[in-house]
Parts: C-alpha cells; sequence; structure tokens
C-alpha cells in the first residue's frame, strides 16, 4: 500500500536549476565576435547612436548574484567614451572599410533598463551582428524598430527580460542565419501570423531558438517550415505549442540538433524521421507522442544524445537504437513501452547514461548492461523486469536505480565497487539475501540509498562497527527488519529524508539523534519512523521539516512545545502511539499543515482553538483521545478541510453547526461523544454539499432527525456508474496530489456492525450513521434520494412512524440498521429493490404484517426482525395464517460447508465495500452472484 517515491520529492527543482544554469552557459560561451587588428575609424553617426544607447541603461552589478556561472560578466559599455572612436570599444565591431558599426556584442555585460521605441540602436542600420543575450531590459516589448536593421545575420535577445509580443517586423531581417530570442521570463509572445511570415521570409536560417517564447496561440507548426532547408539547429523548448508535426517539417535534412520538448505536440513520430540523419541531438520529450518509436536508427550515425522520455510512447523498444555505437545519451523514461530490452545485436558501445524507468518494459536484464565501459547512469526503476541482479564489470557507475521490479535473487556485490556513487534506489525490486552495511562506508560519495520494502532482505546494522557514511542526505530502509535504532546516521552530516518506517526498531530514540535533529540536520525534510516499536518521548522536527509521521509505535510523554518551530510541517502524524497531555496550541496555526492525525492516543484537554484563516488543512483526525471541552468556532476557518474525525472522545457540546462552512467536508465522525441537543441547520444555504460519511452516533442528540442536511448531501446523490470497478475507482488522494507524499486517509467506521478501519476511503462510500442517541419523531421521506448511500445506521432510538416507501430508492445500499426504535406498520415491498443490501436489521420495534419475500430478503434470517411481535411469514416461524409456501432451500449445503469455502469466495461481489477490504482475495470465480451474497451477509 505505502509507495516511497523519495528521490522524486525533492531534486526536480535542482534539475531545473542545473538546466537553466546550462542554458546561461551556452550563452556565455558563445564565440562573440572580436575587433580585427587595424581599426578603421569610427562613423560619426554610430559613435554617436551607441553613446545615446549606453545612456539609456544603467549598469546592474548583482544582476547575476544567484548565478555562480554568469560570474565572468562584466561591464562592458564601461569603456564607451565620448572622445574615443567607437572601433575601439568592447563588443563593437566596425566594418574595415566604411567604419559602420557591424558587430555588437554586449552579452551578459550588466544592462538594465528600459528600451524605448526611439532607441538610437535602431539607427544601426548596418549592423550584421547583435547580441544583447543576459541582460535586463525590464519586460519591454522588442519594438518593431528591429525590422530596420535589415543587415542582420546573427540576433540573440535571449534571456534579457523582454516581454509582450514579438513585433511582426522581424520578418523583414531576411539575410538571418542565425536567431535567437529565448525568454527566460515567459514573458515574451510569438503571433501566428509573424511566425508564418518568419518562416517565409528567413530561408536562409541556420539557428532558431526560441526557447521559452510562448507560441501557444499558434495551432500547429506551419507547413512553411519545411522552407528553412539549412535549418541545423531548431530549438523550441517550452513553447506551449499545440498540434502535430507537419509532413513537411522532414524535409529539414540538415538539421543536427533539434529540441521540441515539454510542448503539446502529439501524433506519432513517422518513420521519415529516418530523413534527419545527421541529427546529433535530438529531444522530443515531455510532449504527448503516441504510437511505436520508428526503428530508423541504423544510418544515425552521429546521433549523441537521444531524449523521448514523458510521451504516450507504447511498443516494444526499436533495435536499431541499440546498435548506435557512439550514443550517449539515451533517455525513453515515462513512457508506455513494453518487451524486452533487446540482448542481441547491440553495440551501445559509449553509452553513458540509459535511462528507461517508468515503462512496462519485461524480460532480464541483458548481460550488455552489466559491462558498458563508460556508463554512469543507469536507471531502469518502475518495469516489470524479472530474474537476477548480475554483477557490473564496470566501474564508471555514479547513479544507479533498479527499483520497482520484480527480480528474483541477491543484491549483487559489485556494486560495492562504484567507488563514484551517488544514487543507489534498489528498493521494492524483490532482492533477497543479506547485506553486510559496513560495507556501504566503501561509496564515499554515496548521497542517497534506498533499499526500503525487499521483503526477503535482510540488513546487518552491527553496533560495534563504525560506518562512515558523511555525505548521504536520503536514507530509505523501510522494511528492511532491522531491530535497533542505525548508528551509522550519527556519522551523517547533513540529512535531508529518512524512512525507518516498518521495521521492528526497539528502545528509546537516541539522544544524539534528536541533538542531530535539533542543532545539525538543517536541512531534515522528511522523517518516517512509523510502524517500529519505538519508545520513550517523540522526537521533535527539525524546522523545515514537512513530513513528520510516528504512527504505530509505543511512544510515551507529551509533544514538547518545540514542536511549535517546525512551522513548515505539511504532515504531522503522531497516530496510534500511548501519547498524552495537552495538543500544543500552535498546531492550529501553521500556515502549511494538511494533516494533523493525532489518532488514538491519551491526549487529553480541548483541542486547539486558533485555526488561522486561510489555512491548509485538509485532513484532521484527533479522534480516540480523551479531549474534552466544545469544538472551536475557528474550525471554521479550514475551509479546506476534507475529512474531520472527533469520533471516541469527551467532547460536550451541542451540534457544531459552524462546520457548515466546510463546503469540501467529505468525512465528519462526532461518534462517541457527548453531545447533545438537536441538530438544527443554521445559516449556510447549501451545508456539506460534499459529505460522504456522517456519523455522529453514540452522543445523546435529541429532536428530529437532521432533514436539513439529508436534503444537502449532494455528495451522497451522485449517480452510480454501473461500470465502476472497484480497481478503477478513485480514491480521495488530493493530499498525494500536494505535495506527492503518500499519505492514506483511514477512518475508523461502524460497518456491517463491526468496527472497521477503512484504509483508503473511496469517493464513492458513503455512509450515515446516527445510531444511539435520543433521536425522535419519523424518518423523513427525503432519505430516498441519498441513492447512493451504502450503509444507513437509525438504530437505538426513539424514532416512530413508518418505514418510507422511498427507503427502496437507496438501490447501492449495503446494510440499513433500524433496530430498537419505535417503528410501525409493515416493512415496504419496495425495500426488496435493494439488490446490494447484505445485512438488514429491523429487530425490536413494532412492525406488523408479511415479511416482503425474494431476492436479497430470501438470504435474511431470524434475527433481522426478532422483536416485532406482529411481524409473520419467512424466515420467521410465526405464518401468517394463510397458505405458507415452504422456505425456499437457501442454499442445500451451505450451512455446513460455510467455513469451508468462505475465505475463498469471499470479497466476490459483495458489493464496493467489500472489494476494498479484500481485494487481495478478490477471486474471478464463476460463483453464482446470490451465493456471494449470502456469505457476505455471514460476513
Ligand atoms: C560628445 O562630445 C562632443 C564634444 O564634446 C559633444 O558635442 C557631444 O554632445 C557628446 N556626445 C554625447 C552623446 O555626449
Ligand atoms: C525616447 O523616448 C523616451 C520615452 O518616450 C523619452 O523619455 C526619451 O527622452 C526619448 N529619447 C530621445 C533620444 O528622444
Ligand atoms: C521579406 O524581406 C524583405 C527584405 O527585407 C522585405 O522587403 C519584405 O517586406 C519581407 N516580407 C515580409 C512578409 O516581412
Ligand atoms: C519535401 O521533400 C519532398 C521530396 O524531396 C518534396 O516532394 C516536397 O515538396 C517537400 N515538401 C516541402 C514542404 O518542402
Ligand atoms: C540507410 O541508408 C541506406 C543507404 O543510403 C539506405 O539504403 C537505407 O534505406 C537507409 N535506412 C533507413 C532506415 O533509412
Ligand atoms: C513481455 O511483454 C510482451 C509485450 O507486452 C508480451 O508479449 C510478453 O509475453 C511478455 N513476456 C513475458 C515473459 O512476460
Amino acid at each position: 500500500m505505502r509507495h516511497t517515491h523519495i528521490h522524486k520529492y525533492s531534486f526536480l527543482n535542482i534539475t531545473m536549476r542545473r538546466y537553466t544554469l546550462l542554458l546561461l552557459l551556452l550563452l556565455v560561451h558563445n564565440p562573440s565576435s572580436s575587433c580585427s587588428s587595424v581599426l578603421p575609424l569610427c562613423n560619426h553617426h554610430d559613435n554617436s547612436d551607441l553613446l545615446q544607447f549606453k545612456n539609456s541603461f544603467s549598469i546592474n552589478t548583482s544582476l547575476y548574484k544567484d548565478w555562480p556561472a554568469l560570474s565572468s560578466c562584466y561591464n562592458k559599455i564601461a569603456s564607451w567614451n565620448n572622445g574615443t572612436d567607437c572601433c575601439e570599444w568592447d563588443g563593437v565591431t566596425c566594418d574595415t572599410t566604411s567604419g559602420h558599426v557591424i558587430g555588437l556584442d554586449l552579452s551578459c555585460s550588466m544592462l538594465q533598463g528600459e528600451f524605448h521605441p526611439n532607441n538610437t540602436l535602431f539607427q544601426l542600420t548596418h549592423l550584421q551582428q547583435l547580441n544583447l543575450a543576459a541582460n535586463d531590459f525590464s519586460d519591454s516589448p522588442i519594438y518593431p524598430g528591429i525590422g530596420d536593421l535589415v543587415s542582420l545575420t546573427h540576433l540573440n535577445l535571449s534571456c534579457s527580460s523582454f516581454g509582450n509580443h514579438i513585433p511582426s517586423t522581424i520578418s523583414r531581417l531576411s539575410k538571418l542565419l542565425s536567431l535567437d530570442l529565448s525568454s527566460c521570463n515567459h514573458e515574451l509572445r510569438l503571433d501566428e501570423s509573424t511566425w508564418s511570415k518568419l518562416m517565409g521570409n528567413t530561408t536562409n536560417l541556420e539557428v532558431l531558438v526560441l526557447d521559452g517564447v510562448d507560441m501557444s496561440s499558434i495551432r500547429k507548426i506551419p507547413d512553411s517550415i519545411g522552407h528553412l532547408n539549412s535549418l541545423n539547429q531548431l530549438r523550441l523548448r517550452n513553447c506551449q505549442i499545440d498540434g502535430l508535426i507537419p509532413v513537411s517539417f522532414w524535409n529539414l535534412t540538415q538539421l543536427t540538433h533539434l529540441e521540441l520538448l515539454g510542448n503539446r505536440l502529439h501524433g506519432e513520430i513517422p518513420s521519415l524521421l529516418s530523413n534527419l540523419k545527421h541529427l546529433t541531438y535530438l529531444d522530443l520529450s515531455s510532449n504527448s507522442f503516441s504510437g511505436h518509436i520508428p526503428d530508423v536508427f541504423d544510418n544515425f550515425t552521429k546521433l549523441d544524445t537521444l531524449q523521448l522520455s514523458s510521451n504516450n510512447l507504447g511498443g516494444q523498444l526499436p533495435p536499431s537504437l541499440f546498435r548506435l555505437s557512439q550514443l550517449n545519451v539515451l533517455d525513453l523514461s515515462l513512457n508506455s513501452l513494453e518487451g524486452p530490452i533487446p540482448s542481441k545485436d547491440t553495440k551501445l558501445s559509449e553509452i553513458t547514461s540509459l535511462i528507461l524507468y517508468n515503462n512496462s518494459l519485461n524480460g532480464t536484464i541483458p548481460n550488455w548492461c552489466y559491462s558498458l565501459p563508460s556508463l554512469i547512469f543507469l536507471d531502469l526503476g518502475h518495469n516489470h523486469l524479472v530474474g537476477p541482479i548480475g554483477e557490473f564489470s564496470t566501474y564508471s557507475m555514479n547513479y544507479l536505480v533498479l527499483s520497482n521490479n520484480k527480480f528474483q535473487g541477491s543484491f549483487p556485490n559489485s556494486i560495492f565497487n562504484f567507488i563514484n556513487l551517488t544514487t543507489l534506489d534498489l528498493s521494492s525490486a524483490n532482492l533477497s539475501g543479506h547485506i553486510d552495511f559496513h560495507q556501504f562506508s566503501k561509496l564515499k560519495s554515496l548521497n542517497f540509498l534506498d533499499l526500503s520494502h525487499n521483503a526477503f532482505l535482510s540488513i546487518n546494522l552491527e553496533d560495534n562497527v563504525d560506518y562512515l557514511l558523511p555525505n548521504l542526505t536520503v536514507v530509505g530502509l523501510s522494511s528492511c527488519k532491522i531491530t535497533k535504532f542505525p548508528k551509522f546516521l550519527e556519522s551523517i552530516e547533513d540529512l535531508y529524508v529518512l524512512d525507518l518506517s516498518d521495521n521492528q526498531i526497539e528502545g528509546v530514540i537516541p539522544k544524539w539523534f534528536n541533538d542531530k535533529l535539533l542543532y545539525k540536520w538543517k536541512n531534515m525534510q522528511f522523517i518516517d519512523l512509523s510502524l517500529n516499536r519505538l519508545q520513550g518521548n517523540i522526537p521533535i522536527p527539525s524546522d523545515g521539516t514537512y513530513y513528520f509521521s510516528v504512527s504505530k509505535n509505543n511512544f510515551t510523554g507529551g509533544i514538547s512545545s518545540t514542536i511549535c518551530n517546525a512551522s513548515f510541517l505539511n504532515m504531522l502524524i503522531l497516530s496510534r502511539n500511548n501519547l498524552t497531555g495537552n495538543i500544543p496550541q500552535c498546531l492550529g496555526s501553521f500556515p502549511s499543515l494538511l494533516v494533523l492525525d493525532l489518532q488514538i492516543n491519551n491526549f487529553y484537554g480541548s483541542i486547539p482553538g486558533n485555526f488561522s484563516k486561510n489555512n491548509a488543512f485538509e485532513t484532521i483526525k484527533l479522534n480516540g483521545n480523551q479531549l474534552e471541552g466544545p469544538v472551536p468556532q475557528s474550525l471554521a476557518h479550514c475551509t479546506k478541510l476534507q475529512v474531520l474525525d472527533l469520533g471516541d472522545n469527551n467532547i460536550e457540546d451541542v451540534f457544531p453547526s459552524q462546520l457548515e462552512a466546510l463546503q469540501e467536508l467529505q468525512v465528519l465522525s462526532l461518534r462517541n461523544n457527548k453531545f447533545h441537543g438537536t441538530i438544527t441547520s443554521l445559516s449556510m444555504k447549501h451545508p456539506f454539499p460534499k459529505l460522504k460519511i456522517f456519523d455522529v452516533s453514540n452522543n445523546k442528540f435529541s429532536g428530529p432527525l437532521p432533514m436539513q442536511y439529508f436534503q444537502e448531501f449532494q455528495g451522497m446523490m451522485t449517480t452510480l456508474n454501473e461500470n465502476t470497478q472497484a480497481d478503477s475507482l478513485e480514491y480521495m488522494s488530493a493530499h498525494a496530489n500536494a505535495t506527492s507524499v503518500p499519505y492514506n486517509d483511514s477512518v475508523v467506521i461502524i460497518m456491517k456492525g463491526q468496527e472497521r478501519e477503512m484504509s483508503r476511503i473511496l469517493t464513492i462510500f458513503t455512509t450515515i450513521d446516527l445510531s444511539n442517541n435520543l433521536f425522535e419523531g419519523k424518518i423523513p421521506q427525503i432519505l430516498g434520494e441519498l441513492n447512493f448511500l451504502k450503509g444507513l445506521n437509525l438504530s437505538h432510538n426513539k424514532i416512530s412512524g413508518n418505514i418510507p416507501q422511498t427507503l427502496g430508492n437507496l438501490t447501492s445500499l449495503e446494510w440499513l440498521d433500524l433496530s430498537w426504535n419505535q417503528l410501525k406498520g409493515e416493512i415496504p415491498l419496495s425495500l426488496t429493490n435493494l439488490n446490494f443490501l447484505s445485512v438488514l436489521n429491523l429487530s425490536k420495534n413494532q412492525l406488523e404484517g408479511v415479511i416482503p419475500r425474494g431476492k436479497q430478503f430470501n438470504t435474511f434470517q431470524n434475527d433481522s426482525y426478532r422483536g416485532n411481535p406482529m411481524l409473520c411469514g419467512f424466515p420467521l416461524s410465526k405464518s401468517c395464517g394463510n397458505d405458507e409456501e415452504q422456505p425456499p432451500s437457501v442454499f442445500p449445503e451451505a450451512k455446513d460447508s460455510l467455513f469451508g469455502w468462505k475465505s475463498v469466495v469471499v470479497g466476490y461481489a459483495c458489493g464496493v465495500v467489500f472489494g476494498i477490504f479484500l481485494g487481495s482475495l478478490f477471486i474471478k470465480t464463476a460463483k453464482p452472484l446470490w451465493l456471494a451474497r449470502l456469505i457476505c451477509g455471514y460476513t
């Protein structure tokens, strides 16, 4: 159930940053035009235009302070002085005969300020090369004047904070060989008409770079792109381009470098790709390409890098790709590729990065993978690979991820030869055997280690050995059968992520660990110690931690108020320990806390009363404690709250109708407290529109049933899709989206008479439990409209009147308990429409007449009706006087053999609920439906 993807938690932004740096580096290291040795005299018009240009901007020396890669940038116009010859100035190139300025390179020159339409730059009409990259022009537009510089062959305005639309006059620059308008601030837009004019006129273009330019108004790459037949570099990263690639595109046979990543291109990659055989770099990742990867790579003798990750590509891996002896980087991750990795006729002898994670590849890791001499980066995680992991005969590996596969066999010891290894993820890989942990000390650079969830792998962590792993930042050792708190953690300088959940760690948290958390590990983000046997006081998370779970241990004592410093917490999960004391008030005012789960402890005192406005809470579970006092008014500020469980406490209050403000609430449980008074709707027009579980059982509520609420429970009225399968149901998983950390919302409910912990709340799971109160009056007709309801319990109240006919409309109902009330009249025949009903309890009422027959009613036993002296007919022994049929034979041998096959068929067609609990037992037998129902009724 738990999925650990910790390597994805926080490293994405680092990758992004690295990419941006790379881009800037490329900019800076573009060869700049330099002055020739014999300097001509500068044209005096140009001289004064340049001086005015200089005066229109200021110099911002701190422009690149966050970019170490740009530390060599400097103020080039410092050398531009009136009275000296402009041809001698930094960044200026003149024509040797005319003295006109023909080249201007002011890339990364710390320029800052706005461009104006009258800027004298636009008068330098002899300019052939203009480079203003990496300055800050404060979102000024590129003015139409740019179109006057018709001699330009090279124009680079990249990452200079230009904004607005690219002017259509740009298409007048028909001599352009190289155009780079990349937008790092994503403020620049290119319109369809400008784009197609540009394609039509700049037919000599060899390099076209528009990374980050918003081209979303353009429906497709136009056909006319085929005219740019000299193009050898095309880079359109993150341009929001939609649509298909036109056929003419594949005529650009001179392309050596093609990047279209991060757009919304779709359709298949055609075999015409084979035209582009001069490609050295091809990146089509993060689009929506589908179909197979064409097997056309035989002639791509110069291809160095191929990236197709994050598309919808399917089919098998094209064998020709694996024959490219010069290929350096191959990334096909995050697709739906299937079948085996080719094992024969392969020669990826130069490969450094082989990245195939998140596909459906099967078969074994082919032998050639173990002996690639240059391999640095290997990621085959999240596939269906089987067989043993072999021993590697290379030493170059830096990054090795084989997690989430179905391997068999032991941990490959050759991994300890990878002395440069920084990342090792072998989690959920089905490995077995035994590892002496001290071996990892050989891997001095190891930064990321995850060995979690290998059911048959045991790790020997001896206390008396000094393991020095100072560079580790991520440690994942969940489900590794560890029995002692790992001492090697003490040698870690800077830990970010620690997952020790689901082990058998005993005893108290060592003091050094608490000290490290408090004083040393300032970047700690994620701590999971849940499901162990830890005792004593809970550790206190470091200030920046956003995930902290110690649930299901034996911790005692209170929560120290120092937890109030950890205000970055997103999830605080302390459930199922023996913690006591008051709940620190500060928790209510944490700005980003999504989940506060303190359930099943011994906390006492009152619920924090200071929930702040605009808080982030989605789940608050305080059930199973000894909390007292009223429900705070400020809970109404938790407008994003989906789950509120205050059950099993000693709360004494009237119904907290302030909660009507919580429009997202799906689960409200107040059960087993000392609530009292009538439940009357307050003020809200539409209270609780999304509620799916409403449990106020075991209190002292009185008065009529809360009809006003019933008619607003839209969440229980959604039409049931007949085809919904148990395994394709949506779970309430908002938390996972918010932080990509798994958190399963579990809620304790009484279902079919037994207390159950729902480990995942299905969005279609709906119940109302008002049992064990002092409600009186009739069952409102309107209840029949909640046709999505799975369970209804009104038992042990003082409800009178008839059972309304409309309850027969609750066609999803699986259990119905109306026992111990004062109901009168006949059992409505309509109840036989309830095809999923497996538990019915009408006992201890004053019902009368004939018990309806047919369908589910043939499976209910005496207990369903006991204590209604005026009822008659099957299954009661009391006949109704007239021609009584024989009871239908329910299932001839069922009673004797029930236990024998119960375990096999259970879960089968017992309604969705049982499908959830017993998903693993869900066996598709051909047993008749009614048989399964019969069994479910007994479960
Ligand atoms: C440059 O100096 C000359 C002579 O001193 C003066 O006429 C001219 O205005 C100056 N130009 C600028 C742009 O300052
Ligand atoms: C150019 O236009 C700006 C803003 O309209 C104005 O402030 C500036 O004086 C003008 N410069 C020249 C040289 O005309
Ligand atoms: C194409 O370039 C030529 C030469 O600069 C120019 O005269 C013409 O207006 C341009 N056409 C378009 C559509 O921009
Ligand atoms: C692409 O090339 C093919 C064959 O070389 C030619 O027939 C076709 O007209 C070209 N298409 C474009 C749009 O240039
Ligand atoms: C590779 O080039 C050869 C010779 O030009 C040609 O016959 C063959 O069809 C090409 N293969 C592919 C897959 O394009
Ligand atoms: C591997 O996947 C392919 C394609 O999905 C399938 O045809 C084949 O049977 C699978 N092989 C094994 C051994 O599972």
